[in-house]
């Protein structure tokens, strides 16, 4: 299969260029879903339309079985491209700068290695183009439609240029971490800059807060509970002599822990509030869970990992660790045993890059190995069935 994938080199690095040319933000991804639609017309698979842009196409085997989940999703950023390569963003100020781009191209290559073994297929494979993964919301949604019904397993690989070229990682347990949001809204009193002593600086509340959050991942949590608290924007005051009177935080949280997960918010708030009160000012927390973490089923991590070793050798297995990115794939996994493992795509520093950064590319010649281990995943769970 191997073999037949990499003659199909063109095929899939084209289609990645399509819809690297052509990216579109969550939930707006309909050139994206057409391109699938057609791609999956012409291989004669049928598919229906979920969610407005979403695609889920089946390949149903001569036999009978259960379903297996592939996954790919389908959404770019806000991000200005600037690899200055030939195909880049035709779209001002969008890119697929976390190549999802190759996660559709890789599946519609999976899709085409499957329909031509349909005949050896033990039940059916459902092929998910998933909307909106960059706002964590599409998975949810694309459950909610039903997707899951019937569903035995799932798989799905997400590129990445931290691992080099056709390496992968796909880790027992945790994989990718919660994503989680909150804001806190400090309250003073506002004043003159040059008397102080007459309002309250929420300016000052704040800057208090952000630094005593700090002590929470550093002196209150088990170090051997990965966890990330992060304020990534401080916004207060409006000029530079005038006391602020508010002051507005906003940040994430990372882990993998589910029971950690469901008391950080109230370990934030007390941090918050007692903080703000030592300083005469006040605090309120809003705090919004988002993506959960994504737990791989430890049998279905090993299956892939061994189907990896089977196509490329042991070497194909990357030391690495598990990402405290957020992935919500997770909502899959909740509820049908899978994996989701990461596919190096790092040929060189052209490739390197960082996800979600302009100059970010990849090395399309993974593609091939990528569609290979995603359809196989399907199979073998099919037959483990
Ligand atoms: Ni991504």
């Amino acid at each position: 299969m191997l073999d037949e994938a990499r003659k199909l080199q063109s095929y899939v690095a084209g289609l990645r260029r399509q819809f690297h040319a052509h990216p579109e933000l969550s939930w707006q991804e309909l050139e994206t879903s057409r391109l699938i639609q057609a791609e999956l017309s012409a291989l004669n698979i049928p598919f229906q339309v979920v969610c407005g842009t979403g695609v889920v196409g089946e390949i149903k085997g001569a036999l009978p079985g259960p379903v297996f989940l592939l996954r790919a999703d389908m959404d770019a950023l806000s991000v200005t491209e600037e690899t200055g390569l030939p195909f880049a963003s035709e779209h001002k100020g969008k890119m697929h700068a976390c190549g999802h781009d190759a996660h559709c191209a890789m599946l519609l290559l999976a899709a085409r290695l499957l329909q031509a073994r349909a005949a050896q297929l033990p039940g059916t494979v459902r092929l998910l183009f998933q909307p909106a993964e960059e706002l964590g919301q599409g998975a949810r949604k694309m459950v909610e439609a039903g997707v899951l019904d019937g569903v035995c397993g799932a798989f799905s690989l997400h590129v990445w240029s931290g691992l080099p070229s056709g390496k992968v990682f796909i880790p027992d347990g945790p994989a990718f971490a919660s994503a989680d949001l909150f804001t806190i809204r400090v309250r003073g009193k506002g004043g003159h800059g040059a008397l102080p002593h007459e309002g309250v600086d929420a300016v000052v509340a704040g800057a208090a807060i952000v630094m005593q959050l700090q002590t929470l991942v550093s002196r209150e949590l088990n170090a051997f509970n990965p966890t990330v608290v992060t304020v990534g924007s401080f916004k207060g005051g409006t000029q530079y002599n005038v006391l602020a009177d508010t002051a507005v935080l906003e940040g994430t949280t990372r882990c993998f822990d589910r029971e950690l997960r469901l008391q950080l918010p109230e370990l934030l708030e007390r941090i918050a509030k007692h903080t703000a009160e030592s300083l005469r000012a006040s605090a309120a927390l809003d705090y919004r869970l988002g993506t959960p973490a994504t737990i791989n089923d430890p049998a279905a991590a090993a299956r892939a990992r061994q189907l990896a070793v089977a196509l490329a050798g042991p070497e194909v297995l990357a030391a690495y660790r598990p990402l405290m990115v957020g992935e919500d794939m997770a909502y899959y996994l909740e509820q049908v045993p899978g994996a989701m493992g990461l596919l190096g795509v790092s040929g060189g520093k052209r490739t390197a890059y960082p996800h979600h950064h302009g100059k970010f590319d990849l090395d399309e010649s993974a593609l091939p190995f990528g569609a290979v281990l995603l359809a196989q995943n399907a199979m073998a769970g099919l037959q483990e069935k």
